[in-house]
């Protein structure tokens, strides 16, 4: 029998998960179906309590809800914890399970470029918020040895830097302007903000003026598919990843654990490459 899978956030009218996740179900030859359904703040307790009753089966939580859901929940998994955050519920048996598939999304999409010498590649995060949060917790579990942090507001970074779970990892928080400066030193340059994103499309993270062209930059933005943070590092001859393969990764791990199947993930970029046009 076909079962109901969806999205709470708000807004959520731009989301690429229904036709992504809708497209794998018919893939699967299975009559499941997924929606996206606008929840504002005030209404996510009354949402959840709605998703029991009806008995959806799973569901992917986005902003503003990844943080407050948590307290809905019956159960969080370790890793979701240590993010702060849940993107991904199962619905088993009338219990509802919280993790967190961004922060290995973004791992696997990473790995794809870099291989296990990721564990080797000196780091620089931009950002402290929630993203940030996601990619330090997975990079510091996979063992990458060297990670700083540069925050426009330095006092977030040194924050996420003190509370996180960092492993062995040898953790440094710098200002921006820093962060610039000594930017050939980084073999791996991340940034987790949302600066450059549609429309702001001309605003940069940080200046790459001394950016080194081994280096991998990595921009969790897919909207533009290449910011101008990415279009000026491959211009430097920098390896670029754009946000797309995070954003198909965190899904298809989604789908995974709902439906016990992996989906044909080049057919879940080719949706979502064709809807950023
Ligand atoms: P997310 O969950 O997407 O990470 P967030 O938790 O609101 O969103 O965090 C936004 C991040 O982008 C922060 O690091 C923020 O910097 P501040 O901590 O200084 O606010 C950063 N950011 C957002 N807009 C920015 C801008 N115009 N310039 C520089 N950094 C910006």
């Amino acid at each position: 029998m076909g079962k109901l899978f969806g999205l709470i956030g708000h807004p959520v009218s731009h989301s690429m998960s229904p036709s992504m996740h809708n497209d794998a179900f018919r893939n699967l030859n299975v009559n499941h179906h997924y929606h996206a359904f606008d929840v504002k703040e005030e209404d996510l307790e009354a949402a959840i309590s709605g998703i029991r009753a009806l008995g959806i089966k799973g569901f992917n939580v986005t902003i503003p809800h990844k943080v407050n859901v948590m307290k809905f929940l019956d159960e969080v998994d370790d890793e979701a914890k240590l993010i702060g955050a849940v993107n991904t519920v199962v619905n088993e048996d009338g219990r509802l399970i919280g993790y967190n598939t961004d922060g290995e999304g973004y791992l696997q999409s990473l790995l794809k470029v870099t291989g296990p010498n990721l564990q080797q590649m000196k780091t620089m995060i931009i950002g402290a918020g929630g993203a940030a949060r996601a990619v330090f917790t997975v990079l510091s579990r996979y063992g990458v040895s060297d990670l700083h942090i540069s925050n426009r507001t330095t006092e977030k970074a040194a924050t996420l830097a003190s509370e996180c779970n960092c492993g062995q990892a040898n953790v440094g928080v710098l200002s921006i302007e820093e962060a610039g400066e000594r930017l050939a030193e980084y073999q791996l340059i991340i940034n987790t903000t949302s600066v450059g994103m549609s429309p702001h499309t001309d605003d940069m993270p940080i200046v790459l003026k001394n950016l080194s062209e081994a280096s991998v930059v990595s921009d969790l933005i897919y909207n533009p598919l290449q910011t101008k943070f990415l279009r000026e590092a491959e211009g430097k001859g920098a390896t670029i990843i754009n946000g797309v393969g995070m954003f198909v990764e965190q899904g298809a791990l989604a789908f995974e654990k709902w439906t016990g199947t992996a989906p044909d993930r080049q057919r879940m970029e080719n949706i979502v490459l064709q809807q950023l046009g």
